[in-house]
């Protein structure tokens, strides 16, 4: 069985992630339940980066331990991705004593053969974004990633010299024209970053405390970043001088998802890193694009936050899932507004989705006391509507390769649609006052199959949804393409998602 190993970048623990940072670990989520379904023996891991001057800021502000507040966060995190459905099979915390102690040695590996030398730091330093710039750099006199003020500094520090490894790494991604995705992002880090010449990193600090301390000179805390990426190779059990079983069947890694300000991280840094390790290269590195609120960066400051669970309560876990899954498309960045979410929801899921499925489990039960079964496909609008049925799995099969999972969910949208469309074109109502049965029941076949198809297809996106519907459905079949030879009985009856009142939630919001 072919192995895939998808991970997702691992959340700062500096306080509880907003629907923008779940985006990332549902669309993660969608993939991996996608490839398992093909068959695939899929390892999915998410986790949490713990370390850092930022936390270690927070902690002391709330009056704990900076240990006590990543534990705290992480666990909120980790609550936040169950209840979203998230089917990951490894939490990686870069608290675990496991990863510090391979990190640590990966650190002394690179500074003994050299990779990493002391020297000395002066620059302008982001404490936020744990990040120094040059003068040149800044945008306005400020940190060109968040904005906000940077302070000068000058500190003794390891290096890490990239610049051992620029040729490598442009042939690298040359010869791998998926390596980076988009695009477009690939010309971005070869002509912005890599080809004008990489710059020593700046891979230890000495001005906090809280990280994974150099084991040679413990005044030195290890870079988060080194600390963070690391994740990726040291929770499958990869060390040094030994590696796991695990390790040698999942690395290197299928995809890692990453938003698209972190791709820098994951397509110069990381890679170098493993290159001086002596490892193979991830094949894919997804930079995703951002779910926006109105349009803007969701912040603390603007007190613009969505949280997911608060979504959950009023739109339920599917209706979140899908809202992210369907708003952001492979490139461009996506938009959240309580209307936005309330129309979409109402639309597709109520409408298309919900009322499809409740008037016909309703006419099968009026009009043939719930049992139907295949009538034949006699006219066109019978081929046309079973004919997309048929194609969806390779719509939704193209889609997902090409990690465009809005089209994926989009395509079985389609199909119900379709599937409402036959309905008015049939009108099953006006067969029943003819008494045409057997018309009448070869109908309602024909949409209960296409409703089925659907609702396996659906099942990497919407998990519990495709569950209900099978259930209502009564029915066992999970292949997916239209089935002439089921029966459809005993079939239950209730509204997958009741419609929203937008004056109703505005209470919630
Ligand atoms: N800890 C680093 C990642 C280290 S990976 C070795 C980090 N953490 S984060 O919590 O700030 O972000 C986690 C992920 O969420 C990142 O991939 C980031 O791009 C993504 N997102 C943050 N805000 C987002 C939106 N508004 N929309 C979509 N994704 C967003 O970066």
């Amino acid at each position: 069985m072919e192995k895939f190993y998808i991970t997702t970048a691992i959340a700062y623990t500096s306080g509880k992630p907003h629907i923008g940072n779940m985006y990332e670990i549902i669309l993660s989520d969608a993939i991996a339940r996608y490839k398992r379904r093909l068959g695939y023996d899929v390892l999915f891991q998410t986790g949490t980066d713990e370390h850092g001057e930022k936390i270690e800021i927070k902690a002391k502000e709330a009056g704990v331990t900076p240990k006590e507040y990543v534990d705290n966060v992480s666990k909120t995190i980790k609550e936040l991705w169950d209840l979203l459905d998230i089917s990951y099979d490894k939490f990686v915390r870069t608290t675990d004593t496991n990863h510090e102690k391979v990190v640590a040695n990966i650190f002394k590996k690179l500074y003994d053969q050299g990779d990493i030398y002391l020297g000395e730091y002066k620059g302008l330093y982001c404490v936020p974004c744990e990040s120094f710039f040059t003068e040149t750099q800044l945008i306005d006199g400020k940190c060109p990633d968040c904005g906000r003020e940077v302070s000068e500094t000058c500190e003794e520090a390891y290096f890490f010299k990239l610049s051992n490894y620029t040729d490598k790494l442009i042939q690298y991604i040359e010869s791998h024209p998926d390596f980076i995705c988009p695009v477009s992002r690939k010309n971005e880090m070869i002509n912005n970053f890599i080809k004008p010449g990489l710059q020593d990193l700046c891979v230890s600090r000495t001005s906090f405390k809280w990280g994974i301390p150099v084991s040679f000179n413990p005044k030195h805390v290890i870079y988060v970043w080194i600390d963070a990426l690391a994740n990726y190779i040291t929770n499958i059990g990869y060390d040094v001088d030994s590696q796991s079983e695990e390790f040698k069947k999942y690395w290197p890694a299928d995809l890692h998802v990453v938003g698209k300000d972190i791709i820098r991280f994951h397509t110069i840094y990381w890679p170098i890193m493993l290159m001086a390790l002596g490892l193979p290269l991830p094949k894919r590195v997804y930079g995703h694009p951002w779910l926006l609120f109105h349009n803007d960066k969701m912040s603390k400051s603007k007190g613009n936050i969505m949280y997911p669970d608060d979504l959950v309560k009023i739109f339920g876990v599917d209706g979140v899932r899908y809202y992210c899954l369907k708003e952001v498309s492979f490139s461009n960045d996506g938009n959240i507004t309580y209307d936005l979410l309330v129309d979409r929801y109402n639309a597709d899921l109520a409408n298309t989705l919900g009322n499809l499925l409740n008037r016909t489990i309703s006419m099968a039960n009026k009009y043939f006391e719930g049992s139907i079964v295949s009538k034949g496909i006699t006219e066109e609008c019978d081929k046309d509507l079973i004919q997309m049925v048929n194609n969806l799995k390779d719509n939704v099969g193209k889609n997902m390769d090409a990690l465009n999972i809005s089209e994926a969910v989009g395509s079985i949208f389609e199909v119900l649609k379709r599937a409402n469309k036959y309905i008015d074109e049939t009108t099953p109502w006006t067969l029943a006052k003819e008494e045409n049965k057997d018309r009448l029941m070869g109908v309602l076949y024909n949409i209960l199959e296409s409703i089925r198809v659907c609702a396996i297809n659906l099942s990497p996106f919407l998990p519990s949804t495709s569950e209900n519907i099978l259930k209502q459905l009564n029915i066992k079949d999970t292949t997916d393409t239209f089935n002439e030879s089921n029966v459809y009985e005993s079939m239950e009856n209730v509204p997958l998602f009741v419609r929203i009142d937008k004056n109703e939630i505005e209470k919630d919001i």
